[in-house]
């Protein structure tokens, strides 16, 4: 009877094959709000790879005055922590660094002056703040667009201004941005009105991939529990997706 339980409460861990990357997390220690430690780093990178991901390109924030990373920061973060790997056995772990760029009243300057850190070729995540869109937004990704970057909105279902007009989304979308679900969203963790519109986001094919968004271990618990049948089968195309990204 037991045995008969186990078979049938599948975890979203089961879907992560060897070609899932994970394109969204703060694994880099001590320079956002994420892992606080190499101790720390190693801890998260186990339990995700107990999970079976293998391959990360790891996110730290780069937000004006709060989180002052640049490009030079976050490799010699993950030049130091790929070191702290091999002496851990976990050198088989894929991990390249790219950012999560909000954008703020700096933004603009980072795009005009620096070469940004992408997740691959030239897509490049970004975030906003959580309670307003920025004014500009459209001429930002039209922006951000023109200099060759595609950019992929982080967890376009946690912006609740959008949740009462939905059709900011499909505005987005037309105006050339992707975008990434939190996997997260799909468990209880951010309440019923996200869960509800990443739901809705996925069954309207708005979402091109998936992250973690891992930031703690408290977050792991989350991303295990997540066990419903149905929003398994409709997350599984978008897993396999990320492999692009690779
Ligand atoms: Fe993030």
């Amino acid at each position: 009877m037991f045995s008969l339980f186990k078979k049938n409460n599948v975890s979203i861990t089961s879907l992560f094959s060897n070609d899932f990357i994970d394109i969204h997390s703060h694994l880099l220690p001590n320079i956002d709000d994420g892992a606080k430690s190499f101790e720390d780093s190693v801890s998260l990178i186990k339990t995700l790879h107990s999970f079976g991901v293998n391959n990360f390109v790891t996110t730290p924030h780069i937000m004006d005055g709060v989180w002052n990373n640049n490009p030079e920061i976050i490799q010699n973060k993950l030049f130091q922590l790929k070191d702290y790997l091999k002496t851990h056995n976990l050198a088989d772990i894929k991990i390249r660094a790219a950012a999560e760029y909000m954008l703020d009243s700096n933004f603009e300057h980072l795009l005009d002056t620096e070469k940004l850190l992408t997740i691959k070729d030239n897509y490049l995540l970004i975030e906003m703040s959580y309670l307003n869109p920025p004014i500009n937004l459209k001429d930002l990704l039209f922006k951000i667009q023109i200099k060759g970057y595609t950019p992929i909105l982080a967890h376009p279902e946690r912006y609740v201004f959008y949740h009462n007009n939905y059709n900011e989304y499909l505005k987005l979308k037309e105006a050339g941005c992707l975008f990434q679900l939190n996997l997260l969203s799909l468990s209880n963790y951010y309440g019923p009105d996200i869960k509800k519109v990443a739901i809705k986001l996925l069954k309207d094919g708005l979402i091109n991939f998936v992250g973690t968004d891992t930031h703690s271990e408290r977050h792991l618990k989350f991303l295990e529990s997540i066990n419903n049948k149905k929003l398994l089968k409709l997350i599984s195309p978008i897993i396999e997706n990320n492999s692009i990204l690779k």
